[in-house]
Order: structure tokens, then sequence, then C-alpha cells
């Protein structure tokens, strides 16, 4: 890793294993491209990735684009009702092979179409006819893995990198335990063609993701929809988990929970690396995001919602004018706000604000994350 500019003013602390002693990760790390760089081998092309829902795969040759860093990928539904995904790259010269979602019987190249199968054989590669040693049948596009979340599907570039239900075999019976109707929501709105962009490192989106310390003070809306005094932070493996029970008390906020709602809590759980799987008090929902990488200081934000079937009521809109209008702005201002600090000159490291019961003023997901991040950094692995 080439040095940043501002580590020469500051020794380097290592991170302390108890969080209340140690520093916060450096500064270099969210600012310098160099690292930006590391992290593509040895973080995100081995770990899993949320990557679409069902529903957008639920027949024969349906099938949607993705990314995971620079590789582009995309998920197929094969003749079987089965979901493979694929690097999206024609096994002739390369060229893409379907872009954005859609339906295909077959796919066929826009280059020179060559057209394969929907489990990525290829089926015809046109003028190879004459040729002696042209095998058509040893060629296929190339293949990675793809296993299920409830209905998300998750892909990994890294063949040797234990399952994710193996990672966090806890994870989906949580969701289910928190949300009796999961099996009744449906995709709400697709996913979103114009993400939210925030101007800042991912890791930045992600620390902000892992704590409620920043939540009365900077989310004074959401404080009153929730009861932040009663936030409760778990980490375990590769899953981290925040809840806090919906307040019912009127206030400022555009949205108060009626009790009669289903859902009377908040939770919001992180799959490391770079996964957010929330669901708020009121109707059923169920939001998956993914903070997606695009530079050392831009971070997209990929949503995929769920909620139950039928019009959207005034409890939902409320609550999405929660979500869209207060808290989503004010965590991409401070994110971006963070970004700025952490490249100034004045600035390496800080502390980890610390309590033992776990609650809103806890840091401790954060010290978690970034060790995990160091020793992945450092090694590659993705071992729980
Ligand atoms: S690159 Fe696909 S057919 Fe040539
Ligand atoms: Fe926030």
């Amino acid at each position: 890793m080439s040095p940043s500019p501002v580590s020469p003013l500051f020794d380097e602390q290592p991170l302390h294993p108890e969080a209340d002693r140690s520093p916060t990760l450096a500064a270099r790390y969210y600012v310098d491209p160099a690292v930006f760089e590391a992290e593509k081998e040895a973080i995100f092309y081995r770990s899993w990735q949320f990557a679409a829902h069902r529903s957008e795969l639920d027949a024969p040759g349906k099938f949607v684009t993705t990314r995971i860093h620079d590789q582009e990928l995309f998920l197929v539904c094969n003749a079987r009702g089965e979901v493979r995904a694929f690097y999206n790259a024609c096994a002739h010269r390369a060229h893409p092979l379907v872009e954005g979602q859609g339906r295909r019987e077959r796919l066929v190249c826009p280059y020179h179409a060559w057209t394969y199968d929907l489990d990525g054989r290829l089926q015809h590669a046109r003028g190879t006819r004459s040729m002696a040693h042209f095998e058509q049948g040893a060629i296929c596009l190339s293949e990675v893995r793809c296993e299920w979340l409830l209905d998300f599907a998750f892909i990994n570039l890294d063949d040797a990198v234990p399952p994710l239900a193996a990672q966090a075999p806890t994870l989906a019976d949580d969701i289910r335990a928190c949300l009796p109707m999961h099996d009744e929501l449906v995709a709400r709105g697709g996913r979103s063609l114009t993400p939210p962009q925030v101007r800042a490192n991912w890791k930045v989106a992600v620390d902000n993701f892992l704590e409620c310390f920043h939540c009365r003070n900077a989310h004074p809306t959401f404080s009153q929809t929730l009861d932040v005094s009663r936030t409760d932070i778990r980490v375990e493996g590769i899953v981290s988990r925040q809840s806090m029970p919906a307040s019912n008390e009127a206030g400022e906020t555009p949205y108060v929970v009626s009790p009669d709602e289903p859902v009377q809590q908040g939770v919001f759980w992180f799959v490391w690396p770079n996964t957010s799987i929330l669901i708020l008090p009121g109707p059923p929902s169920l939001y998956v995001s993914r903070f997606a990488p695009v530079e050392p200081a831009l971070t997209v934000r990929q949503f995929f919602g769920l909620g139950m079937p039928g019009e959207i009521g005034d409890a939902e809109r409320a609550r999405d004018r929660l979500a869209s209008e207060f808290v989503g702005p004010e965590d991409i201002r401070l994110c971006e706000a963070v970004q700025r600090g952490l490249r100034q000159r004045g600035y390496s490291q800080g502390r980890y604000v610390i309590d033992e019961a776990r609650n809103e003023w806890s840091e401790h997901a954060l010290h978690h994350f970034h060790r995990q991040y160091l020793e992945r950094l450092a090694t590659g692995s993705d071992a729980p």
C-alpha cells in the first residue's frame, strides 16, 4: 500500500483487541486509492454480495445484471427454474452478453451473435462450421457461485469461500422471527435506476450504519419514531444486529407507529462486508441494500424493497418520507462531511465510544468491522 498524504504526520497505532482501549481505523484506509485497489481482491472478489431478488428471476430466461466492484455479472433463470450467475463476457471476444434486466430465450451476443443457452453453454458459434479444431461443446460462460438468503440471491466470485449459510447460520431464521409475514411480502418498486450516491468511501457509509450513537444528535425525527434509548447492538461472526422498539409517541416526526401495527421494532442487520438488511416498525416490509464501492470516495447504495401486496397505505407513505426526506439525506450529509475530515492532515485515528451495555452509546460494532477488515485485507481470508 502506498503511504497516504496524512500518514507521515502520525505514528499509526494498531487496533487493540479490546474496543474500549483501541484507536479507530486509520484515515488512510478511507482515502488511499491503493487501499481501494487492494480491497478488490482481498475483500470484494471473495465475499458474498447481494445481487437480486427472486421476483426478478422467477421465470425461465429472466435475467438481471450486477457488478462487484469492476466485475460485471448477470444472473439468469434457466429452463428448470434454477438461478445461475455468470460473468457478463462472451467467450468469443468478451463483449457483454446482456444489459440491465429483461427476459431472453437464449443469450445472443450483440457483437458477432454467438448464442448461449440459459445454462451458459455455447449453442451456436457463427462462422466456425469449417473450423476443424473448434470444439463448440467445450465452450461455456464462466460461472460464479449463487446462494439464497430467504428470497435474496447472493453471489461470490471465489469458489473456496465458505457458503453464506455457513458463515451466517442463524440470520435467515432471525429475520423470519422478526417478520412473521415474510412469506407474503412482494417486491416494491423493483430496483432503483438512480440509487442514492454518497461522496464517501464505502466504509464511511458502513460505519454510519453500524452505530446509533449519532441517532439522537443527527436524526431527531427517527429518534422520535424509534425508542433509541432501548437500542441493543450484537455482533457475531460476519453479522451485526441493531434493534430498537417503536416509541409510539407523537412528536415532530412524520411517522408515528400505531400500537396496532404488526411490526413494533426496527432491526438493522449488517452482513460482512457491505450488505444491510432492515425492517422498520409498522406495516411489514424488508429492505436489503449493498454499499457498493465506485471510487475511493464514491459509494452507491443499491436498495431492494419488499412490502405487503396491494396499495401503499398512509403509514407506509409516512415511513417512506421519514427515510427519504430525513434519515437518508441526514446520513449522506454526515458521511460526506466525515470523508472530508478524513482527508485532513491533522487527523489520522480517533477512539471508539464503548458502553458495556451494548446500547445506543456504543460503537463496538465498528471495532468488530474494522478488525475483520484489517485481518482480511492482510490475509485475504474469508473464514468466519
Ligand atoms: S464477442 Fe461475442 S460473439 Fe464475438
Ligand atoms: Fe444514521
